[in-house]
Protein backbone atom coordinates (compact mmCIF):
# COMPACT_ATOMS: atom_id res chain seq x y z
CA UNK A 1 0.00 0.00 0.00
CA UNK A 2 1.39 3.57 -0.98
CA UNK A 3 0.19 6.45 1.33
CA UNK A 4 -0.98 9.47 -0.40
CA UNK A 5 2.52 11.32 0.39
CA UNK A 6 5.18 8.63 -1.03
CA UNK A 7 2.76 8.72 -4.19
CA UNK A 8 3.33 12.30 -4.48
CA UNK A 9 7.00 11.97 -4.28
CA UNK A 10 6.93 9.18 -6.82
CA UNK A 11 5.18 11.32 -9.01
CA UNK A 12 7.19 14.48 -8.78
CA UNK A 13 10.51 12.48 -9.20
CA UNK A 14 8.62 10.94 -12.10
CA UNK A 15 8.25 13.87 -13.82
CA UNK A 16 11.79 15.38 -12.63
CA UNK A 17 13.77 12.73 -14.13
CA UNK A 18 11.61 12.51 -17.42
CA UNK A 19 11.84 16.41 -17.94
CA UNK A 20 16.12 15.78 -18.02
CA UNK A 21 18.55 15.79 -20.10
CA UNK A 22 19.58 12.74 -20.36
CA UNK A 23 16.22 11.52 -18.97
CA UNK A 24 16.63 9.45 -15.88
CA UNK A 25 14.81 7.43 -13.33
CA UNK A 26 15.84 6.17 -9.31
CA UNK A 27 16.57 3.00 -8.92
CA UNK A 28 15.31 2.87 -5.24
CA UNK A 29 11.68 2.97 -6.97
CA UNK A 30 12.50 -0.33 -8.27
CA UNK A 31 11.08 -2.00 -4.80
CA UNK A 32 7.58 -2.07 -5.65
CA UNK A 33 6.09 -6.26 -4.19
CA UNK A 34 6.50 -6.86 -7.41
CA UNK A 35 10.35 -5.67 -7.25
CA UNK A 36 10.89 -7.38 -4.24
CA UNK A 37 10.15 -10.06 -5.87
CA UNK A 38 12.46 -9.47 -8.95
CA UNK A 39 15.44 -9.20 -6.46
CA UNK A 40 15.38 -12.43 -4.48
CA UNK A 41 15.38 -13.53 -8.05
CA UNK A 42 18.45 -11.73 -8.85
CA UNK A 43 19.95 -12.99 -5.59
CA UNK A 44 19.77 -16.17 -6.14
CA UNK A 45 21.58 -15.92 -9.87
CA UNK A 46 24.42 -17.49 -10.14
CA UNK A 47 26.55 -14.29 -11.94
CA UNK A 48 24.99 -12.06 -9.06
CA UNK A 49 28.26 -12.65 -6.56
CA UNK A 50 27.20 -10.15 -3.97
CA UNK A 51 24.95 -11.94 -2.04
CA UNK A 52 27.25 -14.61 -1.69
CA UNK A 53 30.34 -13.23 -0.99
CA UNK A 54 28.65 -11.04 2.42
CA UNK A 55 26.89 -14.82 3.10
CA UNK A 56 30.64 -15.94 3.32
CA UNK A 57 32.16 -13.48 5.06
CA UNK A 58 29.29 -13.28 7.98
CA UNK A 59 29.81 -17.37 8.45
CA UNK A 60 33.53 -17.11 7.90
CA UNK A 61 34.12 -14.21 10.20
CA UNK A 62 30.93 -14.12 12.60
CA UNK A 63 33.89 -14.73 15.50
CA UNK A 64 36.09 -12.02 14.47
CA UNK A 65 33.24 -9.25 13.67
CA UNK A 66 31.91 -9.72 16.81
CA UNK A 67 35.49 -9.34 18.68
CA UNK A 68 35.77 -5.79 17.20
CA UNK A 69 32.19 -4.69 17.69
CA UNK A 70 31.66 -5.95 21.33
CA UNK A 71 31.23 -3.35 24.08
CA UNK A 72 31.57 -3.59 27.84
CA UNK A 73 27.34 -3.32 28.30
CA UNK A 74 24.37 -3.61 26.20
CA UNK A 75 24.67 -2.53 22.68
CA UNK A 76 22.02 -2.16 19.99
CA UNK A 77 22.42 -3.50 16.41
CA UNK A 78 20.54 -1.03 14.21
CA UNK A 79 20.26 -1.90 10.33
CA UNK A 80 19.37 0.25 7.17
CA UNK A 81 16.98 -1.50 5.12
CA UNK A 82 16.61 -4.69 6.84
CA UNK A 83 14.46 -6.42 4.17
CA UNK A 84 14.34 -9.97 5.30
CA UNK A 85 17.39 -9.93 7.38
CA UNK A 86 18.66 -13.27 5.97
CA UNK A 87 22.42 -12.07 6.27
CA UNK A 88 21.77 -10.40 9.37
CA UNK A 89 20.28 -13.89 11.06
CA UNK A 90 23.65 -15.29 10.53
CA UNK A 91 25.25 -12.62 12.93
CA UNK A 92 22.24 -12.50 15.39
CA UNK A 93 21.88 -16.34 15.80
CA UNK A 94 25.80 -16.50 16.85
CA UNK A 95 25.74 -13.54 19.00
CA UNK A 96 22.70 -15.29 20.65
CA UNK A 97 24.50 -18.38 21.16
CA UNK A 98 27.76 -16.03 22.73
CA UNK A 99 25.28 -14.51 25.07
CA UNK A 100 25.94 -11.16 23.84
CA UNK A 101 23.85 -8.82 25.41
CA UNK A 102 22.08 -6.66 22.52
CA UNK A 103 18.84 -5.63 21.27
CA UNK A 104 17.91 -5.41 16.92
CA UNK A 105 16.67 -2.01 15.74
CA UNK A 106 15.56 -3.28 11.93
CA UNK A 107 14.91 0.23 10.21
CA UNK A 108 12.91 -0.53 7.31
CA UNK A 109 10.13 1.74 4.89
CA UNK A 110 8.11 -1.46 4.34
CA UNK A 111 5.59 -1.85 7.43
CA UNK A 112 4.99 -5.79 5.56
CA UNK A 113 8.71 -6.21 5.65
CA UNK A 114 9.43 -5.56 9.40
CA UNK A 115 6.57 -7.37 10.67
CA UNK A 116 7.57 -10.54 9.29
CA UNK A 117 10.86 -9.89 9.86
CA UNK A 118 10.10 -9.18 13.64
CA UNK A 119 7.46 -12.39 14.17
CA UNK A 120 9.91 -14.65 12.65
CA UNK A 121 12.73 -13.29 14.91
CA UNK A 122 10.82 -13.51 18.21
CA UNK A 123 10.12 -17.52 17.33
CA UNK A 124 13.88 -18.14 16.49
CA UNK A 125 15.12 -16.10 18.84
CA UNK A 126 12.68 -15.94 21.78
CA UNK A 127 14.92 -13.84 24.06
CA UNK A 128 16.18 -11.55 21.65
CA UNK A 129 14.60 -7.77 21.98
CA UNK A 130 13.18 -7.01 18.43
CA UNK A 131 12.14 -3.18 18.05
CA UNK A 132 11.35 -2.16 14.41
CA UNK A 133 11.34 1.53 13.03
CA UNK A 134 9.03 2.01 9.95
CA UNK A 135 10.92 5.26 9.31
CA UNK A 136 13.15 6.83 6.92
CA UNK A 137 16.80 6.01 7.82
CA UNK A 138 17.42 9.40 9.35
CA UNK A 139 14.23 9.68 11.27
CA UNK A 140 14.48 6.13 12.18
CA UNK A 141 18.03 6.87 13.75
CA UNK A 142 16.40 10.38 15.73
CA UNK A 143 13.59 7.49 17.17
CA UNK A 144 16.38 5.53 18.30
CA UNK A 145 18.41 8.39 19.77
CA UNK A 146 15.43 9.26 21.96
CA UNK A 147 14.66 5.73 22.63
CA UNK A 148 17.81 4.30 24.17
CA UNK A 149 21.45 5.85 23.97
CA UNK A 150 22.96 2.96 23.58
CA UNK A 151 26.27 2.21 21.85
CA UNK A 152 25.24 1.51 18.33
CA UNK A 153 26.33 -0.71 15.35
CA UNK A 154 25.03 0.15 12.31
CA UNK A 155 24.29 -1.90 9.72
CA UNK A 156 24.14 -1.12 5.81
CA UNK A 157 24.23 -4.42 3.67
CA UNK A 158 24.38 -5.63 0.65
CA UNK A 159 25.87 -3.27 -1.47
CA UNK A 160 23.52 -0.90 -0.99
CA UNK A 161 25.44 2.56 -0.74
CA UNK A 162 26.35 1.25 -4.38
CA UNK A 163 23.11 3.15 -5.55
CA UNK A 164 24.91 6.34 -4.57
CA UNK A 165 27.03 8.90 -6.64
CA UNK A 166 30.48 9.58 -4.93
CA UNK A 167 29.01 13.18 -4.00
CA UNK A 168 25.38 11.07 -2.68
CA UNK A 169 27.91 8.56 -0.49
CA UNK A 170 29.67 11.53 1.06
CA UNK A 171 26.65 13.51 2.15
CA UNK A 172 24.98 9.89 3.11
CA UNK A 173 27.96 9.54 5.98
CA UNK A 174 28.28 12.89 6.58
CA UNK A 175 24.64 12.63 7.32
CA UNK A 176 24.68 9.65 9.38
CA UNK A 177 28.11 10.72 11.60
CA UNK A 178 25.80 14.01 12.72
CA UNK A 179 23.25 11.71 14.15
CA UNK A 180 25.71 9.25 15.87
CA UNK A 181 27.65 9.41 19.25
CA UNK A 182 31.12 8.91 19.47
CA UNK A 183 32.04 5.20 19.41
CA UNK A 184 29.09 4.36 17.40
CA UNK A 185 30.22 2.22 14.65
CA UNK A 186 28.82 1.27 11.00
CA UNK A 187 29.81 -1.97 8.99
CA UNK A 188 29.16 -1.23 5.46
CA UNK A 189 28.90 -3.76 2.90
CA UNK A 190 30.57 -2.70 -0.31
CA UNK A 191 31.02 -4.19 -3.81
CA UNK A 192 34.60 -4.05 -4.73
CA UNK A 193 36.38 -3.67 -8.18
CA UNK A 194 37.43 -6.78 -10.08
CA UNK A 195 37.83 -8.44 -13.41
CA UNK A 196 35.19 -5.97 -15.17
CA UNK A 197 34.08 -8.98 -17.07
CA UNK A 198 32.74 -10.71 -13.96
CA UNK A 199 30.78 -7.40 -12.96
CA UNK A 200 28.82 -6.85 -16.33
CA UNK A 201 28.15 -10.37 -16.07
CA UNK A 202 26.70 -9.74 -12.70
CA UNK A 203 23.89 -7.34 -13.98
CA UNK A 204 23.60 -8.35 -17.58
CA UNK A 205 22.27 -11.96 -16.78
CA UNK A 206 21.20 -13.88 -19.84
CA UNK A 207 17.80 -15.31 -18.28
CA UNK A 208 16.96 -11.65 -18.22
CA UNK A 209 15.95 -11.25 -14.78
CA UNK A 210 18.06 -7.81 -14.34
CA UNK A 211 15.76 -7.21 -17.82
CA UNK A 212 12.73 -7.83 -15.70
CA UNK A 213 13.78 -5.28 -12.84
CA UNK A 214 14.46 -2.52 -14.81
CA UNK A 215 11.36 -2.82 -17.10
CA UNK A 216 9.09 -3.26 -13.71
CA UNK A 217 9.35 0.62 -12.95
CA UNK A 218 7.49 1.15 -16.68
CA UNK A 219 5.24 -1.37 -15.77
CA UNK A 220 4.95 0.20 -12.26
CA UNK A 221 4.22 3.32 -13.52
CA UNK A 222 1.62 2.17 -15.75
CA UNK A 223 -0.17 0.85 -13.30
CA UNK A 224 0.31 3.66 -10.67
CA UNK A 225 0.59 6.55 -12.55
CA UNK A 226 -1.62 5.49 -15.30
CA UNK A 227 1.51 5.61 -18.10
CA UNK A 228 0.90 4.08 -21.16
CA UNK A 229 4.76 3.00 -21.47
CA UNK A 230 4.66 -0.15 -24.41
CA UNK A 231 7.51 -2.02 -22.50
CA UNK A 232 8.10 -4.03 -26.78
CA UNK A 233 9.67 -0.65 -27.45
CA UNK A 234 11.98 -0.03 -24.65
CA UNK A 235 15.39 -2.48 -24.47
CA UNK A 236 17.62 -2.86 -21.58
CA UNK A 237 21.07 -1.59 -21.20
CA UNK A 238 23.45 -2.26 -18.70
CA UNK A 239 27.12 -0.88 -19.12
CA UNK A 240 30.33 -1.43 -17.02
CA UNK A 241 32.80 1.04 -16.94
CA UNK A 242 35.99 0.51 -14.87
CA UNK A 243 37.32 3.55 -14.80
CA UNK A 244 34.75 4.84 -12.54
CA UNK A 245 33.92 1.51 -10.94
CA UNK A 246 29.99 2.62 -11.93
CA UNK A 247 27.91 -0.55 -13.36
CA UNK A 248 25.15 1.45 -14.75
CA UNK A 249 21.78 0.15 -16.62
CA UNK A 250 19.85 2.18 -18.63
CA UNK A 251 16.53 1.81 -20.82
CA UNK A 252 16.50 3.07 -24.26
CA UNK A 253 13.79 4.15 -26.35
CA UNK A 254 13.79 1.71 -29.52
CA UNK A 255 11.67 4.57 -31.62
CA UNK A 256 10.69 8.06 -31.84
CA UNK A 257 7.60 7.84 -29.43
CA UNK A 258 5.66 9.83 -27.00
CA UNK A 259 4.51 8.22 -23.72
CA UNK A 260 1.57 10.11 -21.53
CA UNK A 261 1.38 9.83 -17.82
CA UNK A 262 -2.50 10.19 -16.70
CA UNK A 263 -1.78 11.36 -13.24
CA UNK A 264 0.55 13.72 -14.29
CA UNK A 265 -1.42 15.17 -17.26
CA UNK A 266 1.61 15.28 -19.27
CA UNK A 267 3.77 13.60 -22.35
CA UNK A 268 7.30 12.94 -22.20
CA UNK A 269 8.77 13.04 -25.99
CA UNK A 270 11.50 9.98 -26.60
CA UNK A 271 14.13 10.18 -29.84
CA UNK A 272 14.29 7.19 -31.30
CA UNK A 273 17.78 4.98 -29.42
CA UNK A 274 17.58 8.08 -26.39
CA UNK A 275 18.88 6.58 -23.45
CA UNK A 276 16.74 6.77 -19.63
CA UNK A 277 19.48 6.28 -16.81
CA UNK A 278 17.82 3.92 -14.09
CA UNK A 279 20.72 2.51 -11.76
CA UNK A 280 23.84 3.15 -10.97
CA UNK A 281 25.92 0.55 -8.73
CA UNK A 282 29.22 1.48 -8.36
CA UNK A 283 32.38 -0.30 -6.94
CA UNK A 284 35.36 0.41 -5.15
CA UNK A 285 38.55 -0.39 -4.50
CA UNK A 286 39.99 -0.33 -0.83
CA UNK A 287 41.83 3.15 -0.58
CA UNK A 288 38.43 5.00 -1.97
CA UNK A 289 36.65 3.36 0.76
CA UNK A 290 39.20 4.47 3.41
CA UNK A 291 39.06 7.73 1.85
CA UNK A 292 35.55 8.00 1.84
CA UNK A 293 35.12 7.41 5.22
CA UNK A 294 38.10 10.12 6.03
CA UNK A 295 36.48 12.45 4.47
CA UNK A 296 32.55 11.51 6.24
CA UNK A 297 34.56 11.95 10.13
CA UNK A 298 34.73 7.88 10.32
CA UNK A 299 37.62 5.66 10.86
CA UNK A 300 38.20 2.26 9.34
CA UNK A 301 38.97 -0.13 12.25
CA UNK A 302 39.05 -3.21 10.07
CA UNK A 303 37.92 -4.84 6.21
CA UNK A 304 36.20 -8.19 6.33
CA UNK A 305 36.79 -9.84 2.57
CA UNK A 306 35.69 -12.97 1.15
CA UNK A 307 38.11 -15.25 0.01
CA UNK A 308 37.86 -13.85 -3.58
CA UNK A 309 38.10 -10.42 -2.52
CA UNK A 310 35.27 -9.48 -4.42
CA UNK A 311 33.43 -7.73 -1.59
CA UNK A 312 33.77 -6.13 1.64
CA UNK A 313 32.25 -5.23 4.34
CA UNK A 314 34.08 -2.40 6.41
CA UNK A 315 33.75 -1.88 10.08
CA UNK A 316 34.21 2.06 10.70
CA UNK A 317 34.38 4.17 14.50
CA UNK A 318 33.13 7.27 14.23
CA UNK A 319 35.87 9.92 15.66
CA UNK A 320 35.01 12.16 18.35
CA UNK A 321 34.24 15.37 16.44
CA UNK A 322 35.45 18.97 17.27
CA UNK A 323 32.98 20.81 18.90
CA UNK A 324 31.66 23.80 16.45
C1 LIG B 1 20.51 -3.90 -3.96
C2 LIG B 1 21.57 -1.96 -4.78
C3 LIG B 1 22.89 -3.78 -3.96
O1 LIG B 1 23.16 -2.56 -7.19
O2 LIG B 1 23.85 -4.60 -6.97
C4 LIG B 1 20.94 -5.87 -8.52
C5 LIG B 1 20.53 -3.87 -6.93
N1 LIG B 1 20.45 -3.99 -9.44
N2 LIG B 1 20.92 -6.04 -9.86
C6 LIG B 1 23.00 -3.72 -6.81
C7 LIG B 1 20.64 -4.56 -8.27
C8 LIG B 1 20.62 -4.90 -10.42
C9 LIG B 1 21.71 -4.09 -6.07
N3 LIG B 1 21.66 -3.43 -4.71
Amino acid sequence: MTSNSAFEKFATDVDKGLGEYPKNLSSKYFYNAEGDKIFQDIMKMPEYYLTDCEFEIFEKQKAQILESIQTKGKFNLVELGAGDGLKTKILIQYFSDQNVEFEYFPIDISADVLNELKSDLEFRFPKLKVHPLNYEYFEALEKLNELDGSPKVLLFLGGNIGNFSNKMALDFYSQLNGILNDDDKIISGIDLKKNPHIILDAYNDKTGITRSFNMNLLKRMNTELGANFNLAQFEHYPTYDPKTGEARSYIISKVAQIVEIKTLRKSYEFKAWEAIHMEISKKYDLDQIQELAKRSGFKVLKNFQDEKRYFVDSLWLRVPQPPV
